[in-house]
């Protein structure tokens, strides 16, 4: 479906290093009726040259109140994915088409397919960290921060298979009292954190408040004051009247959290190895270059089979409905 010249993922075209790519982004993006929507976990020069950073929801929401022509998403590629379902007639660019999901990858269609005839009564809760093809086996397509409200509106008794994030549905069945039967599996950066170092952690700094994704392990959510989305995470260490925190999750989030609360301090929770792999190596593929690329060639553009983007779309729409029910 792609072209020769995108075999890397990303045009490489040379970029005239006298260039200030801040300006030049700006300026393509408004020649071009472009919106740059981006993920709290992309480097910190992406989210200051954004139109709107946010968590899955709110982008999602975002993508599709839109009114630009073009949307040039600095996430990867499941979100942009959600973003071209939700808009099909407008163009929608990624820096870098390689940018995957680790826990997107563990859920492969064909199995997911197999699984579900296998709980032919149940009805399918689905993260949006997922490709289109397993969202169109869904019923329902939730994010971390609706996921816990969509599983209250059913009914007590349904049953509901939840899929790929097997930590996620675990912490939603400790909060809803459900049986949600799990899909097997997980995101490698919220996986990796390290709950012994969490813990020397909490010693050396005794004030500080853990907050963790759902994404992370039971044993580290388990020792969280509080969990939640990226934007709630967000949220709460603004709210919190606490000055330093442990945060457990991806850490370009730490730019956001750092910029909204000056005076506090926020620590990654450190990961059980010496790599930094609590950065998402696939988030961390979109740069500044990749993205002025992009909006001056228009490449590479999110291409869909028309049938496959129509059937994924019910489950988003059902989510995003339910959402504005819920005032998400
Ligand atoms: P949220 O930003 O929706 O919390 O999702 C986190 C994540 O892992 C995205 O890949
Ligand atoms: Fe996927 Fe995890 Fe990266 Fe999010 S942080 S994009 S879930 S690999």
């Amino acid at each position: 479906m792609y072209s020769e010249e995108l075999k890397k993922g990303y045009l490489e075209k040379k970029i005239d290093p006298s260039l200030d790519l801040f300006k030049e982004i700006k300026y393509l993006q408004q020649k071009k009726n472009a919106v740059i929507l981006a993920h709290y976990y992309q480097d910190a020069d992406i989210q200051d040259i954004a139109d709107y950073i946010g968590d899955s929801l709110g982008l999602a929401q975002e993508a599709q109140k839109t009114d630009a022509k073009i949307i040039l998403f600095a996430g990867v590629h499941f979100m942009a994915e959600t973003a071209k379902i939700l808009n099909p007639a407008k163009k929608v660019l990624i820096p870098d088409l390689k940018a995957g999901c680790s826990l997107a990858d563990s859920c492969p269609p064909e199995k997911f397919a197999a699984f579900k005839q296998q709980h032919p009564d149940h009805i399918v809760i689905t993260y949006i960290n997922c490709t289109a093809e397993i969202k169109a086996l869904s019923d329902i397509i939730c994010t971390s921060s609706n996921a816990v409200k969509i599983v209250e509106s059913l009914p007590k008794d349904q049953k509901i298979i939840f899929a790929p994030d097997k930590n996620l549905g675990a912490y939603i069945n400790k909060k809803t009292g459900r049986n949600m039967v799990l899909w097997d599996g997980a995101c490698m950066v919220h996986e990796i954190f390290s709950l012994e170092k969490i813990i020397k952690l909490k010693i050396q700094h005794p004030e500080a408040e853990l907050i963790a994704h759902p994404e992370c392990e039971a044993a580290v959510l388990e020792k969280a004051d509080f969990i939640g989305s990226t934007t709630a995470l967000l949220n709460y260490s603004k709210k919190s009247n606490k000055k330093e925190f442990i945060v457990a999750t991806e850490t370009g989030i730490l730019h956001q959290m750092q910029k909204a609360s000056p005076g506090k301090t926020f620590i990654p929770a450190p990961p059980n190895n010496s790599c930094a792999c609590n950065d998402c190596p696939y988030m961390k593929l979109n740069t500044l270059e990749k993205i002025y690329n992009a909006l001056k060639y228009e490449q590479p553009e999110l291409l869909m089979d028309e049938s496959l983007l129509l059937s994924a779309k019910k489950p988003i729409v059902k989510m995003l409905e339910l959402s504005s029910r819920f005032g998400l």
